[in-house]
């Protein structure tokens, strides 16, 4: 590392975790921002319903935290939803000083929406575009900034580990983390990047099962460059499927956002029976995990493809969701007749575990936003909190930096950072292999750890698993790495964990419904499954 006058923060992802922690950190660091695709392109920009926050005087802290610690059934850290729900409204407000416009109303000048598992209206939106306005508006910013330098089409591949450099990897703990091997996607360049702080900014790993509402870049990379670095990952069992994402064969990944239940909307079987009536008090506003769950069990009931959100309590539909209807005429669907819908893999609410700034188990190393395990969802995520999350988490890291990072400086030259090792690798001729072993992995996931689990399902996922580790560690290596292989290598990875930590909760909580332990067990359950 050379030793320059600012510190070097490498921050690997640009969400609104990473896009805040570069805006933060560049105050009194040299900051370098990786975007695996572009700036823009990440789970964000697609966020629809918007950023959880105490905002309306008719709602409270303390209503908030209720309502996250009820959605994460028992295994939220109370410290995390205290930091992320207090802090929200202060960082909310800079955002929207940052440019980042939502929809102006009567409570303190914005209009706020309900979703799920909310007792308030508390969700500041940007009617159905709510991820954009604030993707736009931290770019914009990011852009501007003489102390950022932004590398897109970059992506991370593995971080680099101080004993391994010192050929003392046989030790399990590998040190301090240094920086990063990056790939440019589009040269195939690889070159170390190092840095006295990095930080896994890379959101989720929706990409990991067959039907998804995340786009490409959510392949998990930065749990699992964690942990082939050591680092302890928790709760991997825990995947958040979103309730409605539009069915329809030209339609990749398109959300229905659960904001329409807020406004009056109802879900509907093929034979018309409003079927979440009775199944829980809160009935379409049921928490996530309670609606997945009814209509998976819907769809498994007739054999049936999808069930239908019906629209018509709404007035202005067209105004209120504009991007959603636009969307559904082009594909030839008229909302007002009902909008198909099935439930996907949403969002991952385990990760790589930290602490309350964002620390990893590796000094050098932090998490923030998706990629990170704060304890604030436990096992169930309350709508609109992970925003939220990525935000505060941002500053509460970029805080911690600004006074301690001195501290942590390392003194190795970017000279003595070895060069990626590329052995004998050859340019990769068999694409088709790759797509194959993605989409075994992917449908795997889906159909024997998806929604309802069972150990035997389980089992059979991990054996299959494990096959296709031995195909990947045997043909994949003689490869050059690109983007594709890169994320295969994780995809399958990331799939491993989640296998792991549902095997080890011997209960259902949460998001975690596995058949042989059908109950929930508050004297023997695991706090966290740490791996
Ligand atoms: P992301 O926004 O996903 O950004 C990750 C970044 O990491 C990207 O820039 C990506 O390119 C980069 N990256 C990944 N791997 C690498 C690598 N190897 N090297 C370099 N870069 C890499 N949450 C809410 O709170 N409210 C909502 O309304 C909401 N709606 C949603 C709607 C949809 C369709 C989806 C998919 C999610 C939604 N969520 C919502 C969840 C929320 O959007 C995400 O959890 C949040 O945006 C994650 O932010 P992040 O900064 O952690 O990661
Ligand atoms: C949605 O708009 O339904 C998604 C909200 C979220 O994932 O928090």
């Amino acid at each position: 590392m050379s030793v320059t006058k600012r510190p070097q923060v490498l921050i690997i992802g640009s969400g609104i975790a990473g896009l805040t922690a570069a805006l933060r950190c560049a105050r009194f660091a040299s900051v370098t921002l990786l975007a695996k695709d572009t700036l823009l392109e990440s789970n964000t920009l697609y966020a629809q319903g918007g950023i959880a926050s105490v905002w309306s005087d008719a709602d409270s802290f303390e209503s908030h935290i209720e309502d996250t610690l009820r959605a994460g059934a028992g295994l939220c850290r109370a410290d995390a939803v205290n930091a992320a729900v207090r802090d929200g409204p202060t960082h909310v407000a800079r955002l929207i000083e940052l440019g980042a416009q939502f929809v102006r109303g009567s409570d303190h000048g914005i209009d706020l929406h309900q979703e799920g598992g909310h007792s308030h209206r508390r969700i500041l939106h940007d009617h159905d575009a709510s991820g954009r306005a604030i993707q736009a508006a931290l770019v914009e910013n990011v852009r501007k900034n003489q102390s950022i330098r932004v590398l897109e089409h970059s992506a991370a591949i593995d971080l680099i580990m101080e004993n391994k450099l010192l050929r003392k990897d046989k030790d399990k703990n590998l040190g301090q983390c240094l920086g990063a091997y990056v790939l440019d996607t589009k040269s195939g360049a690889i070159q170390p990047f190092a840095a006295d702080l990095t930080v896994l900014a890379t959101g989720g790993a929706g990409k990991v099962y067959l039907y998804t509402t995340n786009p490409d870049v959510a392949t998990g990379d930065g749990i699992a460059m964690a942990a082939r670095a050591r680092a302890r990952i928790a709760n991997l069992e825990f995947m958040q499927f979103h309730p409605t994402c539009l069915f329809h064969p030209n339609a990749k990944n398109f959300l229905i956002t659960e904001a329409i239940r807020g406004e009056g909307a109802v879900l509907r079987n093929l034979q018309g029976e409003a079927f979440m009536k009775g199944r829980h008090p809160m009935a379409d506003l049921a928490p996530r995990d309670i609606v997945a769950r009814a209509i998976d069990e819907e769809l498994k009931r007739v054999d049936a493809p999808h069930v239908w959100l019906d629209i018509s309590p709404i007035t202005d539909f067209d105004v209120k969701f504009p991007t959603i209807s636009k969307r559904c005429r082009e594909l030839g669907i008229e909302p007002k007749d009902g909008i198909p819908v099935i439930p996907a893999a949403h969002y991952l609410c385990g990760g790589v575990l930290t602490d309350l700034v964002g620390r990893t188990s590796i000094p050098g190393l932090a998490a923030i936003g998706e990629v990170a395990c704060t304890g604030l969802h436990g096992s169930n995520r309350l709508a609109s909190n992970s925003l939220l999350e990525g935000l505060v988490f941002a500053h509460r890291l970029a805080d911690w930096a600004e006074n301690e990072i001195e501290y942590h400086r390392t003194r190795v030259k970017p000279a003595n950072l070895p060069v990626w090792d590329m052995g004998r690798a050859v340019d990769i001729e068999e694409r088709i292999d790759i797509s194959a072993s993605w989409r075994e992995i992917r449908t795997l996931m889906w159909n024997y750890v998806g929604i309802i689990r069972s150990d035997r399902r389980l089992k059979r996922a991990q054996e299959r698993l494990l096959q296709i580790r031995h195909e990947v560690n045997e043909d994949y290596w003689k490869f050059k790495v690109n983007r594709e292989l890169l994320e295969l290598r994780n995809l399958l990875t990331v799939a491993e964990l989640i296998v792991e930590c549902a095997l080890s909760r011997k209960e259902s909580r949460g998001l975690h419904a596995n058949v042989d332990y059908p109950e929930r067990d508050d004297r023997n359950f695991l706090k966290d499954t740490v791996i």
